[in-house]
Protein backbone atom coordinates (compact mmCIF):
# COMPACT_ATOMS: atom_id res chain seq x y z
CA UNK A 1 0.00 0.00 0.00
CA UNK A 2 1.27 3.49 -0.81
CA UNK A 3 -0.02 6.44 0.83
CA UNK A 4 -1.35 8.28 -2.41
CA UNK A 5 -4.94 8.54 -3.79
CA UNK A 6 -6.23 8.76 -7.39
CA UNK A 7 -9.08 11.14 -8.45
CA UNK A 8 -9.97 10.11 -11.98
CA UNK A 9 -11.02 13.13 -14.39
CA UNK A 10 -13.76 12.40 -16.36
CA UNK A 11 -11.01 12.12 -19.81
CA UNK A 12 -9.31 9.10 -18.47
CA UNK A 13 -11.63 7.24 -16.12
CA UNK A 14 -9.80 3.95 -16.89
CA UNK A 15 -6.18 4.86 -16.80
CA UNK A 16 -6.82 6.33 -13.58
CA UNK A 17 -8.27 3.00 -12.13
CA UNK A 18 -5.11 1.04 -13.81
CA UNK A 19 -2.93 3.28 -12.15
CA UNK A 20 -4.36 3.29 -8.86
CA UNK A 21 -4.21 -0.77 -9.24
CA UNK A 22 -0.50 -0.62 -9.63
CA UNK A 23 0.04 2.07 -6.96
CA UNK A 24 -1.66 0.17 -4.88
CA UNK A 25 -3.79 3.67 -3.91
CA UNK A 26 -7.07 4.76 -3.54
CA UNK A 27 -10.06 4.98 -6.08
CA UNK A 28 -11.73 8.23 -5.24
CA UNK A 29 -15.24 8.84 -6.11
CA UNK A 30 -15.85 11.92 -8.55
CA UNK A 31 -18.80 11.86 -10.33
CA UNK A 32 -19.25 13.86 -13.13
CA UNK A 33 -22.36 14.96 -15.62
CA UNK A 34 -22.24 16.88 -19.07
CA UNK A 35 -24.96 19.18 -19.78
CA UNK A 36 -26.66 19.55 -23.16
CA UNK A 37 -24.26 22.93 -23.71
CA UNK A 38 -20.97 21.40 -22.76
CA UNK A 39 -20.77 22.78 -19.20
CA UNK A 40 -19.55 20.06 -16.86
CA UNK A 41 -20.76 19.47 -13.37
CA UNK A 42 -18.24 18.06 -10.99
CA UNK A 43 -18.62 16.44 -7.40
CA UNK A 44 -16.50 14.64 -5.32
CA UNK A 45 -17.33 12.96 -2.80
CA UNK A 46 -14.36 12.01 -0.64
CA UNK A 47 -12.47 13.50 2.28
CA UNK A 48 -8.92 14.57 1.07
CA UNK A 49 -7.87 16.31 3.88
CA UNK A 50 -3.63 15.90 4.29
CA UNK A 51 -4.04 12.97 1.22
CA UNK A 52 -1.54 13.20 -1.79
CA UNK A 53 -3.82 13.18 -4.14
CA UNK A 54 -2.91 12.07 -8.36
CA UNK A 55 -5.82 14.05 -10.49
CA UNK A 56 -5.86 12.30 -13.70
CA UNK A 57 -6.80 14.17 -16.66
CA UNK A 58 -5.71 13.85 -20.74
CA UNK A 59 -6.45 16.82 -22.28
CA UNK A 60 -7.60 14.87 -26.22
CA UNK A 61 -10.49 16.72 -27.75
CA UNK A 62 -12.80 18.65 -26.43
CA UNK A 63 -9.51 19.84 -25.10
CA UNK A 64 -10.85 23.05 -24.05
CA UNK A 65 -13.40 20.96 -22.07
CA UNK A 66 -10.69 18.83 -20.85
CA UNK A 67 -8.84 21.54 -19.36
CA UNK A 68 -11.64 22.78 -17.35
CA UNK A 69 -12.09 19.93 -16.06
CA UNK A 70 -8.73 19.43 -14.98
CA UNK A 71 -8.86 22.96 -13.54
CA UNK A 72 -12.19 22.34 -11.46
CA UNK A 73 -11.10 19.10 -9.85
CA UNK A 74 -7.67 20.33 -9.04
CA UNK A 75 -8.82 23.03 -7.32
CA UNK A 76 -11.56 21.71 -4.97
CA UNK A 77 -8.96 18.84 -4.26
CA UNK A 78 -6.82 21.60 -3.18
CA UNK A 79 -9.61 23.93 -1.77
CA UNK A 80 -10.21 20.58 0.40
CA UNK A 81 -6.89 20.55 1.68
CA UNK A 82 -5.36 17.73 -0.88
CA UNK A 83 -1.61 18.25 -1.93
CA UNK A 84 -2.72 17.81 -5.43
CA UNK A 85 -0.61 16.08 -8.26
CA UNK A 86 -1.34 16.80 -12.09
CA UNK A 87 -1.39 13.69 -14.07
CA UNK A 88 -2.14 14.86 -17.84
CA UNK A 89 -0.59 12.16 -19.87
CA UNK A 90 -1.32 13.94 -22.98
CA UNK A 91 -0.84 17.63 -22.13
CA UNK A 92 -3.18 19.40 -24.76
CA UNK A 93 -1.59 22.88 -26.45
CA UNK A 94 2.24 21.33 -25.94
CA UNK A 95 2.76 21.50 -29.39
CA UNK A 96 2.12 25.35 -28.94
CA UNK A 97 5.31 26.20 -27.34
CA UNK A 98 7.13 28.63 -29.28
CA UNK A 99 6.14 31.76 -31.16
CA UNK A 100 6.72 30.84 -34.38
CA UNK A 101 5.40 34.01 -35.63
CA UNK A 102 5.47 37.06 -34.63
CA UNK A 103 2.04 37.65 -32.64
CA UNK A 104 1.35 34.12 -32.01
CA UNK A 105 0.67 33.67 -28.25
CA UNK A 106 2.03 30.41 -26.57
CA UNK A 107 -0.73 28.50 -25.38
CA UNK A 108 1.24 26.06 -23.46
CA UNK A 109 2.23 28.83 -21.39
CA UNK A 110 -1.25 29.89 -20.31
CA UNK A 111 -2.52 26.19 -19.16
CA UNK A 112 0.68 26.00 -16.98
CA UNK A 113 -0.25 29.22 -15.35
CA UNK A 114 -3.87 27.98 -15.14
CA UNK A 115 -2.51 24.76 -13.69
CA UNK A 116 -0.13 25.99 -11.24
CA UNK A 117 -3.44 29.36 -10.09
CA UNK A 118 -5.14 26.05 -9.16
CA UNK A 119 -3.09 24.82 -6.67
CA UNK A 120 -1.17 21.72 -7.90
CA UNK A 121 2.15 20.69 -6.61
CA UNK A 122 3.69 19.29 -9.35
CA UNK A 123 2.68 18.33 -13.18
CA UNK A 124 3.42 14.98 -14.50
CA UNK A 125 2.83 13.79 -18.15
CA UNK A 126 3.67 11.57 -21.07
CA UNK A 127 5.85 12.14 -23.62
CA UNK A 128 5.50 15.70 -24.00
CA UNK A 129 6.30 17.14 -27.66
CA UNK A 130 9.35 18.74 -26.33
CA UNK A 131 10.39 19.19 -23.26
CA UNK A 132 10.83 23.08 -23.65
CA UNK A 133 7.50 22.41 -22.76
CA UNK A 134 8.00 21.87 -19.36
CA UNK A 135 9.93 24.80 -18.72
CA UNK A 136 6.43 27.00 -18.56
CA UNK A 137 5.50 25.03 -15.22
CA UNK A 138 6.86 27.10 -12.26
CA UNK A 139 6.35 23.82 -10.32
CA UNK A 140 8.20 20.75 -10.65
CA UNK A 141 7.71 19.05 -14.17
CA UNK A 142 8.19 16.15 -15.13
CA UNK A 143 7.24 14.14 -18.69
CA UNK A 144 7.53 10.17 -18.59
CA UNK A 145 8.58 8.24 -21.57
CA UNK A 146 6.28 5.61 -22.69
CA UNK A 147 8.56 4.89 -25.84
CA UNK A 148 10.39 1.89 -24.97
CA UNK A 149 7.29 0.03 -23.49
CA UNK A 150 6.13 0.80 -27.33
CA UNK A 151 9.27 -0.72 -28.63
CA UNK A 152 8.87 -3.45 -26.35
CA UNK A 153 5.52 -4.38 -28.04
CA UNK A 154 6.93 -4.42 -31.67
CA UNK A 155 9.66 -6.50 -30.01
CA UNK A 156 7.16 -9.40 -28.72
CA UNK A 157 4.66 -8.77 -32.09
CA UNK A 158 6.70 -9.04 -35.09
CA UNK A 159 9.80 -11.12 -36.40
CA UNK A 160 12.86 -8.11 -36.14
CA UNK A 161 14.26 -9.17 -39.50
CA UNK A 162 14.29 -6.53 -41.96
CA UNK A 163 12.44 -3.87 -39.69
CA UNK A 164 13.59 -0.33 -39.34
CA UNK A 165 12.20 2.49 -37.45
CA UNK A 166 11.32 6.17 -39.30
CA UNK A 167 11.39 9.27 -37.54
CA UNK A 168 8.99 11.30 -39.69
CA UNK A 169 10.77 14.83 -38.82
CA UNK A 170 13.61 16.03 -36.71
CA UNK A 171 11.60 16.24 -33.72
CA UNK A 172 10.90 12.52 -33.38
CA UNK A 173 14.51 11.84 -33.74
CA UNK A 174 15.44 11.41 -29.85
CA UNK A 175 12.09 9.43 -29.67
CA UNK A 176 12.73 6.80 -32.48
CA UNK A 177 16.60 6.12 -31.35
CA UNK A 178 14.91 5.01 -28.35
CA UNK A 179 12.52 2.37 -29.76
CA UNK A 180 15.12 1.29 -32.40
CA UNK A 181 17.49 0.67 -29.43
CA UNK A 182 14.86 -1.36 -27.37
CA UNK A 183 14.18 -3.70 -30.96
CA UNK A 184 18.00 -3.23 -31.80
CA UNK A 185 17.34 -2.27 -35.16
CA UNK A 186 18.56 0.43 -37.76
CA UNK A 187 16.94 3.85 -37.57
CA UNK A 188 16.46 6.80 -40.33
CA UNK A 189 15.46 10.45 -39.32
CA UNK A 190 13.12 12.28 -42.38
CA UNK A 191 12.92 15.92 -42.80
CA UNK A 192 9.83 17.70 -42.82
CA UNK A 193 9.33 21.16 -43.65
CA UNK A 194 6.64 23.08 -42.49
CA UNK A 195 5.88 26.34 -44.24
CA UNK A 196 5.22 28.32 -41.32
CA UNK A 197 2.21 30.58 -42.85
CA UNK A 198 -0.07 27.95 -45.32
CA UNK A 199 0.91 25.15 -42.77
CA UNK A 200 2.03 23.27 -45.53
CA UNK A 201 4.05 20.12 -45.17
CA UNK A 202 6.72 18.59 -47.43
CA UNK A 203 9.00 15.59 -46.68
CA UNK A 204 12.58 16.19 -48.08
CA UNK A 205 12.86 12.86 -49.80
CA UNK A 206 16.70 12.28 -50.49
CA UNK A 207 16.13 9.06 -52.17
CA UNK A 208 16.95 5.71 -50.37
CA UNK A 209 16.64 2.03 -50.60
CA UNK A 210 14.46 0.12 -48.94
CA UNK A 211 13.21 -2.56 -51.02
CA UNK A 212 12.46 -5.60 -48.90
CA UNK A 213 12.38 -3.54 -45.67
CA UNK A 214 9.48 -3.12 -42.88
CA UNK A 215 9.14 0.10 -41.48
CA UNK A 216 7.87 1.51 -38.37
CA UNK A 217 7.46 4.93 -38.35
CA UNK A 218 7.44 6.23 -34.56
CA UNK A 219 6.12 9.98 -33.45
CA UNK A 220 4.62 11.43 -30.35
CA UNK A 221 1.57 11.98 -31.34
CA UNK A 222 -1.00 11.32 -34.43
CA UNK A 223 -3.66 14.18 -34.90
CA UNK A 224 -4.78 14.26 -38.36
CA UNK A 225 -2.64 11.41 -39.28
CA UNK A 226 -0.88 13.93 -42.25
CA UNK A 227 2.53 13.30 -40.77
CA UNK A 228 2.28 9.39 -41.02
CA UNK A 229 0.50 9.80 -44.86
CA UNK A 230 3.30 11.61 -45.76
CA UNK A 231 6.34 9.64 -44.40
CA UNK A 232 4.23 6.61 -45.62
CA UNK A 233 4.37 7.79 -49.55
CA UNK A 234 7.91 8.42 -49.28
CA UNK A 235 8.47 5.09 -47.81
CA UNK A 236 6.68 3.47 -50.05
CA UNK A 237 7.91 5.42 -53.20
CA UNK A 238 11.02 4.44 -52.02
CA UNK A 239 10.18 0.32 -52.02
CA UNK A 240 9.14 -0.19 -48.82
CA UNK A 241 7.56 -3.85 -48.53
CA UNK A 242 5.25 -3.01 -45.31
CA UNK A 243 4.56 -0.57 -42.99
CA UNK A 244 3.57 0.17 -39.46
CA UNK A 245 3.33 3.42 -37.01
CA UNK A 246 3.84 3.56 -33.45
CA UNK A 247 2.80 6.76 -31.42
CA UNK A 248 2.24 7.56 -27.53
CA UNK A 249 -0.91 9.96 -28.29
CA UNK A 250 -3.30 8.67 -30.59
CA UNK A 251 -5.59 11.91 -30.50
CA UNK A 252 -6.81 10.87 -34.11
CA UNK A 253 -9.09 13.57 -35.27
CA UNK A 254 -12.03 12.67 -37.69
CA UNK A 255 -11.37 9.56 -39.99
CA UNK A 256 -7.23 9.81 -39.31
CA UNK A 257 -7.08 6.36 -38.66
CA UNK A 258 -8.71 5.45 -41.71
CA UNK A 259 -7.07 7.37 -43.69
CA UNK A 260 -3.69 6.01 -42.73
CA UNK A 261 -4.49 2.65 -42.90
CA UNK A 262 -5.50 3.73 -46.94
CA UNK A 263 -2.18 5.07 -47.14
CA UNK A 264 -1.02 1.66 -46.71
CA UNK A 265 0.39 1.39 -43.04
CA UNK A 266 -0.83 -2.10 -42.16
CA UNK A 267 -1.02 -1.47 -38.31
CA UNK A 268 -1.29 1.70 -36.22
CA UNK A 269 -0.43 1.37 -32.45
CA UNK A 270 -0.55 3.50 -29.69
CA UNK A 271 -0.65 3.95 -25.71
CA UNK A 272 -3.77 4.62 -23.53
CA UNK A 273 -2.87 8.35 -22.56
CA UNK A 274 -5.75 8.59 -24.61
CA UNK A 275 -8.72 5.88 -25.02
CA UNK A 276 -9.13 4.61 -28.55
CA UNK A 277 -9.38 0.88 -30.39
CA UNK A 278 -5.75 0.98 -30.84
CA UNK A 279 -4.27 1.94 -27.49
CA UNK A 280 -3.06 -1.18 -26.87
CA UNK A 281 -0.03 -0.01 -25.12
CA UNK A 282 -0.71 0.33 -21.30
CA UNK A 283 1.25 3.70 -19.79
CA UNK A 284 0.30 2.76 -15.84
CA UNK A 285 3.21 0.99 -14.96
CA UNK A 286 5.95 3.47 -15.38
CA UNK A 287 3.84 6.22 -14.07
CA UNK A 288 3.46 4.36 -11.08
CA UNK A 289 7.09 3.57 -10.80
CA UNK A 290 7.69 7.72 -11.33
CA UNK A 291 5.07 7.96 -8.65
CA UNK A 292 7.12 5.71 -6.10
CA UNK A 293 10.17 7.60 -6.35
CA UNK A 294 8.61 11.03 -5.04
C1 LIG B 1 4.83 17.33 -34.95
O1 LIG B 1 5.92 17.84 -34.86
C2 LIG B 1 4.38 16.18 -34.12
O2 LIG B 1 5.44 15.49 -33.57
C3 LIG B 1 3.50 15.24 -34.92
O3 LIG B 1 4.27 14.69 -35.98
C4 LIG B 1 2.32 15.97 -35.51
O4 LIG B 1 1.82 16.89 -34.61
C5 LIG B 1 1.24 14.98 -35.87
O5 LIG B 1 0.14 15.70 -36.36
P1 LIG B 1 -0.64 15.18 -37.62
O6 LIG B 1 -1.08 13.80 -37.35
O7 LIG B 1 -1.80 16.15 -37.76
O8 LIG B 1 0.28 15.28 -38.79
Amino acid sequence: MTDWSVAPGPASVELASKLAKVLGADLLNINSQVFFDGETKLTLDCDVRDKRVIMVQSMYPPVDTHLVQALSLAHRLSEDGAQVFALIPYLGYSRQDSEFLKGEIVTLGIVAHLLRSVGIKRLVTVDIHSTKGLGYFTVPAYSVSAVPLLGEYFRNQKDKGELVAVAPDLGASMRVEAFAKILDIEHLIFEKVRNKVSGEVTVLDRGMDLRGKRIIIVDDMISTGGTIRRAAATLLKNGAEKLFAACVHPVLVGDALDKILESGVDEVVATNTIPSSISKVDVASPIAEYFKTL
